[in-house]
């Protein structure tokens, strides 16, 4: 075995990704796949797990047997619950949890909130984006004195305000708070609570937001390309080298409670 693989390899472990049949998650799986884990994909559609693990399993060759598709909303105990024993069942345990459900529904002033979709996007983002999936995953850990990893999907909106997207604001800079907090809390535990915080990549949730019916820059999309110090959005595929450097015991077994940024400079833009 290579140096490289001995610090990053992952075989014989096991990923679950929440929102599985999404844009990050697709490039996350494929990562943990290509490193040697087994994926689970769980998303609250069975159709959005089936092509993703259809686009997995056309992406990386022989490597069918690794991937299972389920459905699981990830706002749900009970669904996650299923989701774990099926995962185990298949593979025998889960290792790592990779929190990828969220996204962001509608923009606007903030006197003019519809206040059912302002508590239906935290519902998604912080419950399922990482209070539900986390509590339920790592409890079994702690229950069987297994070690285990949690990443969860921080985002721009962690660090400052985007404007006019107030419960995806308010959803991910808490989610960069329980980040820590759940670090903390599940340390003596040997398991590790750490995030991605990705800079502004096309996913299904926000490309009408960035592009439009011509795949050209909207207003918004250019207003973040300008405040991007490297000029573009990123390529979901840029979250690889990250993500296993996070899920990996030995490449960074002692770094719980950060979130990294993947983001061409964004939060260090200045005037
Ligand atoms: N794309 C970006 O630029 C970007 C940047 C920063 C952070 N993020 C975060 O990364 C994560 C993934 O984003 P994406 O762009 O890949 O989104 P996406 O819209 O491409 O994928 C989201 C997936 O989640 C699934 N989903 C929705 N509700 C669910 C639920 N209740 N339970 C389980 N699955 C559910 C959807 O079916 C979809 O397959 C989100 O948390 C998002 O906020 C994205």
């Amino acid at each position: 075995m290579s140096y490289l693989e001995d610090l990053y390899g992952l075989g014989g472990k096991t990923a679950a990704l929440t929102g599985g049949g999404g844009a990050i998650a697709g490039a996350l799986a494929e990562a943990l796949l290509a490193a040697g884990a087994n994926v689970s994909l769980w998303d609250h559609k069975q159709s959005n797990s089936d092509r993703g693990a259809e686009r997995l399993a056309a992406a990386a060759a022989g490597a069918g047997e690794r991937i299972q598709a389920l459905q699981a909303d990830a706002t749900s105990e009970a669904d996650i619950g299923a989701a774990l024993e099926a995962t185990e069942r298949r593979f025998g345990r889960l290792d790592l949890l990779v929190n990828c459900a969220g996204g962001n529904r509608g923009r606007g002033a903030f006197l003019e909130l519809d206040l059912a979709q302002f508590e239906s996007v935290v519902r998604l983002n912080l419950l399922g984006g990482i209070v539900v999936p986390t509590k339920v995953v790592a409890g079994r850990w702690v229950e069987r004195k297994a070690k285990g990893s949690v990443i969860n999907l921080c985002s721009m909106a962690s660090y400052i305000p985007l404007s006019g997207v107030w419960a995806y604001d308010a959803a991910k800079a808490a989610t960069l708070n329980l980040t820590m907090a759940t670090a903390k809390e599940l340390a003596p535990h040997g398991i590790r609570v750490n995030a991605l915080a990705p800079g502004f990549c096309i996913g299904k949730q926000n490309r009408d937001l960035l592009l439009d019916r011509e795949g050209k820059l909207t207003e918004r999309g250019g207003s973040i390309v300008s405040r991007t110090p490297m000029k573009r959005f990123g390529e979901v595929s840029e979250l690889a080298g990250a993500l296993l450097f996070l899920a990996s015991e030995r490449a960074s077994g002692f770094v719980t409670g950060v979130s990294l940024p993947v983001d061409g400079g964004f939060l260090i833009d200045n005037i």
